[in-house]
């Protein structure tokens, strides 16, 4: 099926369903090896998704959208950016159409999950709660269509009567989209409840876009062939699955599934690979060993608080070691390599390996106030900082200009604001400058203008108290307002 010039067949594949938790880099790429062909990560909600930036992580060689406290909330790779459906959770079309802008060049299609009955869901009006909201629906799915050139999908479902399903699809497939995904069960119904492959089939027949059968794990799906016995008895396009991929992702294997133990080792290693969080591994796993939970592997992943001890659970421990240092190894020369070609860039800016280190300084006095203060002093033009941020390794390195000269750390950092205060450092080092350090035996300008002015202070209140005849107050705590610098506190 050719959509907007970019193919993505839904016709007679195999799927790996959208899992929250499950979904994620390892297990997607991990049901590629084994033969699906497309993969759908875990639902992301579109309002968490808008607060994200796209960054390129050249250590893990992955695209990853990070929110501004430096989570990442969706990781992928050039490897699946063909074969990966982006999954959202939105009950509006302006915010899907933004997520959807943000992620569309990095992934094959865009799905909007109309199915989840989970409360999280649902009181925001999103997952199944759309399913009682046609015209949202429609503007949803339409709004993505028009706004976007990839593929737009949704699952669904099923409502309480066929006449309402085959109502609701028909309206679906009039907004463009390229595939409907259903899963079998209505919002109320559970795993354990037989998935309806006779409402599945009447909507296949009922539409002429491919429509994706969904919910026959466990009953219907334990092995490779049972996916298109699944396939043929609803009368559809293709198969996507959920609970079966996730307990054994070499469902699907054409040759048969594969031993768990050999499963577990090639996850792991992917999710060691692509740093996946150890949390998010150890949830994986425990799906897949299940009944094997109370065996002394199975315990001892219970017990692990990281992934080395996950790997050192699966006799993977050499292979953690060496992964991490790899990946140390290429993060140190790709900084070395960027500092370079940023010095080569910049001859004129002064740069020194300095660190700030808030524990060196009195509560209140940074290196940015005492370089302020001495610009104040000599008339000169307020320090100006430009900060950029690393997209290696997303750490900070300011640029401060004063009096046309350039000064900065040669050092990254965590936060702008050390990365701002370490050039301070640099520049007032270079110029000779007291930095206001503990023990510094220069006494800072600042630190001596700060005594005068809570001398000062003092003096006003004890007048003040002497006219208005109240209590003595303790001596005053002078704040960063009233000496009149701007707060920049590390
Ligand atoms: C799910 N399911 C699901 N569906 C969805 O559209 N987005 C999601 O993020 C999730 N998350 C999720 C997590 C977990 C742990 C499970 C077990 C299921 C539902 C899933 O995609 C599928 O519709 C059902 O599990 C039925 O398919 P199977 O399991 O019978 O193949």
């Amino acid at each position: 099926m050719i959509v907007n010039n970019l193919t993505l067949c839904y016709q007679g594949k195999v799927i790996l369903a959208p899992m929250v938790r499950v979904g994620t880099l390892p297990m997607r790429l991990l049901a590629l090896d084994y033969g699906a062909d497309i993969v759908y990560c875990e639902e992301l909600i579109d309002i968490k998704m808008l607060q994200c930036k796209r960054v390129v992580n050249e250590v893990l060689d992955t695209v990853d959208f990070v929110t501004p406290d430096e989570r990442v909330v969706f990781r992928t790779c050039e490897r699946e950016r063909n074969k990966v459906v982006f999954q959202m959770g939105s009950a509006d079309a302006e915010r899907a159409l933004a997520v959807a802008k943000l992620i569309e060049n990095d992934v094959a299609g865009v799905d909007v999950n109309m199915g989840c009955p989970k409360e999280y869901s649902t009181k925001g009006g999103m997952g199944a709660a759309l399913l009682s909201d046609p015209d949202k629906i429609e503007k949803i799915l339409s709004t993505l269509v028009k706004g976007i050139c990839k593929p737009v999908t949704c699952k669904i479902r099923i409502l309480p009567t066929l006449e309402d399903t085959l109502n609701l699809v028909k309206r679906i497939e009039r907004t463009g989209v390229a595939a409907i995904a259903v899963h079998g069960r209505k919002k109320e119904e559970r795993p354990q409840h037989p998935v309806h492959c006779d409402i599945i089939k009447a909507i296949a027949e009922a539409v002429s876009i491919p429509v994706i059968a969904n919910g026959g794990s466990h009953d219907h799906i334990k092995v490779y062939s049972d996916l298109e016995a699944f396939r043929q008895e609803t009368s559809a396009s293709s198969v996507m699955v959920a609970r079966a991929a996730m307990w054994n992702p070499s469902i699907f294997r054409k040759e048969g599934l594969q031993p768990l133990e050999k499963i577990m080792q090639e996850y792991i290693k992917y999710a060691v690979r692509y740093d996946n969080h150890y949390a998010n591994t150890k949830y994986c796993l425990c799906q897949m060993l299940r009944e094997q939970l109370e065996t002394p592997q199975g315990r001892k992943l219970h017990a692990a608080q990281s992934s080395q001890e996950i790997c050192d659970a699966f006799e993977l421990g050499t292979f953690y070691e060496e992964m991490v240092a790899e990946l140390a190894a290429k993060a140190a020369t790709l900084q070395i390599q960027a500092q370079e070609e940023e010095e080569a860039e910049d001859p004129d800016v002064i740069r020194m390996a300095i660190k700030f280190d808030k524990r060196q300084y009195p509560p209140q006095i940074t290196p940015k106030m005492c370089l302020l203060e001495w610009c104040r002093k000599e008339k000169l033009a307020q320090p100006v900082y430009e900060t950029i941020q690393r997209p290696v390794d997303r750490l900070f390195r300011s640029i401060v200009t004063v009096s046309e000269h350039k000064y900065c750390s040669a050092l990254w950092d965590k936060s702008k604001k050390l990365a701002e205060q370490a050039a301070a450092i640099v520049c007032l080092r270079s110029l000779g400058l007291p930095e206001g350090k503990l023990g510094d035996n220069t006494q800072s300008p600042l630190m001596h203008k700060r005594k005068v002015e809570e001398r000062e202070l003092w003096k006003d209140r004890e007048n003040e108290e002497a006219l208005s005849g109240g209590a003595p107050h303790k001596k005053p705590h002078l704040t960063l307002a009233t000496n009149n610098i701007a707060p920049d506190r590390p």
